[in-house]
């Protein structure tokens, strides 16, 4: 047999399996100095729960690193950038206590949880005042789904800003039937630097459009370089966490694997060429490693544009670089289940609503007015009341010209229509994109975690100009 139809039969072998990830930087130096070009990719620190919880202390703050071999002064959780890993079991609790030593105002939401967004929850209209801390308390249900989430600042209008400084990190909800010789956590950001080392600003046109940064980091550090060896089977946890670029994830040459992407998991991992990741998207990957040099690239997206306005092109570019040497490892291992994933087709359907995308002309002196269905995000408004225990079918629809990534808290959706085609699997993302002129139609079970909450656009300078609104649930 060989190691392609190890995967896909899903043969187990038991040699060199560790699961559960890389806790210590690989290169055992603290992250500012190990933020050069070519540098070793750096494993954030791991913070993993015990006896059931996960206590994080997490200072949002200024920090000075080192980026593509510059001096930079960028934001930061605590001393690295991105923050420590949280790697949590489903039934696990994370309290986290959170203070504010930014200049503006900030708050914390867990992107890929299915967790209560009442009080101190993932409640994305609270608001963290410059000086002030906040207690967060997230209690994730015995059978939440596994896969790879995040953390980053939700305060409306500051959103875009405090991701693109440099404030996110990687929340892992672990699993224990995927073998892997080693896991490691990708998150791949974007920033621009001015000639100090400062973050540079958006301008108006940024915002539109959605920025895009002149360096694309992963972990932090620009064009890092992994090496593995051959005949290893690793877990890559891929993270978009860009404020606004398109990744087209790809490893030319090395053989891919999606397990899942989000906190969805497929029933079985499929060969591929590579994976588009919106905006806060994630890929859950198994890579079968083969000799040689590779390059891991983002292969670019054309996510439209505003005609003489300007266009959004997510261009191509190297991630980072990946030299698989050494003597061939452990026998091949693959994945131990199969896995059923719930599927609400054959639910009966309470409600349907059609939600749609607009940009408009601007008032007011903006260039343009942003928004769901012709409104922008208002605090005070409830955009959309869902009666608890529903099952809705929402279709949204994108009549712009330039594609949308629609993020839905805490009520995963099962994508059951895109690009015009019916999705025959179960398919479960918290973050789809929406082409240009295009549409999705997704169905969402309410019967879990009422209370207030928010979808938006994942263009996050879209969200901050008012691509948002609230839903509530009860
Ligand atoms: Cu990752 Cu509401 O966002
Ligand atoms: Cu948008």
């Amino acid at each position: 047999m060989t190691r392609r139809q190890a995967i896909r039969l899903g043969a187990v072998g038991a040699l060199g399996v560790a699961i559960g990830g890389v806790g210590l930087s690989q290169t055992g130096l603290p992250w500012g100095e190990s933020a050069t070009a070519g540098a070793r990719l750096a494993d954030p620190e791991a913070l993993r729960s015990s006896g059931g919880i996960l206590a994080v202390d997490l200072v949002a703050a200024h920090h000075r690193t080192s980026i593509a071999g510059r001096d930079a002064r960028v934001l930061a959780y605590g001393e690295s950038l991105p923050g420590r890993t949280w790697r949590v079991r489903p039934g696990d609790r994370i309290d986290v206590r959170l203070r504010n030593e930014l200049d503006t105002p900030t708050n914390l939401h867990t992107h890929g949880l299915a967790v209560s967004p009442r009080g101190n929850g993932d409640n994305p209209f609270l608001s963290i005042d410059p000086g002030e801390s906040i207690d967060y308390t997230f209690q994730l249900p015995e059978d939440h789904p596994t896969g790879v989430a995040w953390y980053h600042p939700h305060r409306h209008g500051t959103v875009a800003d405090q991701l693109f400084g440099g404030l996110y990190g990687a929340l892992i909800v672990e699993d224990d039937d995927v073998p892997a010789s080693n896991e490691r956590v990708l998150t791949i950001s974007d920033i621009t630097l001015t000639a100090s080392g400062d973050v540079a600003p958006a301008s108006q046109q940024d915002v539109m459009m959605g920025r895009e940064g002149q360096l694309l980091l992963v972990n932090g550090q620009h064009r890092p370089s992994i090496s593995a060896r051959p005949g290893d089977i690793e877990r890559w946890r891929v993270i978009n966490a860009c404020t606004s670029r398109y990744i087209r994830f790809a490893v030319p040459g090395q053989e891919l694997h999606l397990l899942g992407m989000d906190m969805g998991r497929a029933s079985a991992p499929r060969e591929i060429s590579d994976v588009l990741l919106p905006p806060g998207g994630r890929a859950d990957l198994l890579v079968a490693l083969s000799p040689g040099t590779a390059e891991v690239q983002t292969l670019g997206h054309d996510r439209g544009g505003m005609g003489m306005m300007g266009g959004g092109l997510s261009g191509s570019a190297v991630l980072a670089t990946l030299s698989v040497t050494g003597g061939t490892a452990a026998p091949p291992i693959g994945l131990a289940n199969e896995r059923d994933a719930p599927d609400l087709r054959g639910a009966t359907i309470a409600g349907r609503r059609e939600i749609a995308f607009t940009m408009s002309m601007g008032m007011r002196g903006r260039m343009m007015d942003m928004g769901f269905d012709g409104r922008a995000f208002d605090i005070d408004r409830i955009d959309q009341r869902v009666d608890a225990g529903a099952v809705e079918e929402w279709i949204i629809s994108n009549p712009t010209p330039m594609d949308h990534p629609f993020h839905l808290h805490v009520w995963p959706m099962q994508v059951i229509e895109a690009d015009g085609q019916a999705l025959d699997e179960p398919t479960w993302r918290d973050v789809v994109n929406v082409p240009a002129q295009g549409r999705v139609r997704v169905l969402v079970d309410f019967s879990r975690n009422p209370g207030r909450s928010v979808y938006h656009c994942h263009i996050l300078d879209h969200e901050d100009a008012g691509m948002m609104a609230s839903v509530e649930v009860g």
